[in-house]
C-alpha cells in the first residue's frame, strides 16, 4: 500500500504539534482502506512500534462487538497505533482505558469539554457518543506479536444517518465551530505516550483519572454480554480494569460487556 499524495490532511500541520518519541513518528495517511484496524494486523509492511494509520474514508470502519464504525470521508479521526515491543506484560485492559482517557484529556484541554468514559471504551460528551477505542491483537505461540489500537474520533461531521446503539456527536457539534483535526490528532497522540508511560510506572493514575470520568461507578447498572443481562451496583473498576459488580449473591467481575445505566 502506498502513502497518498493528495493531502487532505495537512502533515507539517500535524508534525508541529507532535510532541512523542515513538507514538506517530512513523506516521501514514491513505486514502481508502477497508480498516485501518484490519490493515495493521495483516500487513508486515510497517514494523516501526509507535507507527500510526490514519484513513481518510474506511470502507469497513468496525467497532467493538463487530459493530459497524462509519465515518464520513475526511471529516473525521479513524486511525490506528501500532505496539510491538515490551508486550510481555502488557495490561490490555488498561490500554484501553487509557486511550480513552487520552481521546477525553486531548478534548477537554483543547476545547474545554466535559468528557465522561464509559467502561470500557467509550468517550462521550453530553451523554452522546464523541469516540471509541477497538484494541486488537495478534499473538505467536502464547506470546502478544502486535497490538493495535483503533480510535474513531468524530470531529466534524454534523449528521449521523443511520442506527446507532448510543447516539452520535461529534466535536464540531459540541464545540460550535469546526475543529482542526492535525491538532486533534497530535494532541491525542501525545496524551497517549504519556499514558502508556504511566501504565508502566504508575498505573494507579491512569486508573484515577479514568474513574474521575467514569459517572457510572456507584450507579445501579445493567451488564449484557451475549443476551445475558446482570443487573447490579458498578462498585468500582479493579487495578486491572475490570469492573467489580455488587449483586445480590456477592461481588462479581465483570471482564466483557455492554454496560448502561439501570
Ligand atoms: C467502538 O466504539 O466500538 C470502537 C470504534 C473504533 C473505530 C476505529 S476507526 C479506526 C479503527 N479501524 C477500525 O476499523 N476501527 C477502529
Amino acid at each position: 500500500m502506498k502513502p497518498i499524495d493528495r493531502k487532505s490532511f495537512n502533515h507539517e500541520d500535524f508534525y508541529i504539534k507532535l510532541d512523542t518519541e515513538v507514538v506517530g513518528r512513523n506516521f501514514i495517511e491513505v486514502d481508502e482502506i477497508d480498516s485501518t484496524n484490519s490493515f495493521l494486523l495483516r500487513t508486515d509492511e510497517y514494523t516501526q512500534n509507535g507507527t500510526v494509520i490514519m484513513a481518510d474514508f474506511q470502507t469497513e470502519g468496525r467497532g467493538r462487538r463487530d459493530r459497524e464504525w462509519s465515518s464520513m470521508k475526511e471529516q473525521n479521526l479513524t486511525f490506528s497505533v501500532l505496539l510491538n515491543e515490551n508486550l510481555d506484560d502488557v495490561n490490555i485492559n488498561l490500554l484501553i482505558l487509557g486511550s480513552a482517557l487520552a481521546v477525553a484529556q486531548s478534548l477537554e484541554y483543547l476545547y474545554q469539554l466535559k468528557v465522561n468514559l464509559k467502561w470500557p471504551n467509550d468517550v462521550l460528551v453530553n451523554g452522546k457518543k464523541i469516540a471509541g477505542i477497538l484494541l486488537e491483537s495478534t499473538s505467536r505461540g502464547s506470546n502478544i506479536d502486535k497490538l493495535v489500537i483503533g480510535f474513531g474520533i468524530n470531529v466534524n461531521q454534523m449528521n449521523f444517518p443511520g442506527k446507532y446503539n448510543i447516539i452520535p456527536t461529534s466535536v464540531k457539534s459540541e464545540f460550535k465551530s469546526t475543529v482542526n483535526r492535525e491538532r486533534l490528532l497530535a494532541e491525542v497522540l501525545n496524551n497517549l505516550e504519556q499514558t502508556f508511560q504511566d501504565i508502566y510506572t504508575s498505573p494507579e493514575k491512569v486508573l484515577n483519572a479514568w474513574r474521575d470520568r467514569c459517572k457510572m461507578i456507584g450507579e445501579k447498572i445493567k451488564v449484557e454480554d451475549d443476551g445475558k443481562i446482570k443487573y447490579g451496583i458498578f462498585e468500582n473498576i479493579t487495578d486491572n480494569g475490570f469492573i467489580i459488580l455488587k449483586t445480590a449473591a456477592g461481588k462479581e467481575l465483570i471482564h466483557i460487556g455492554d454496560v448502561s445505566i439501570r
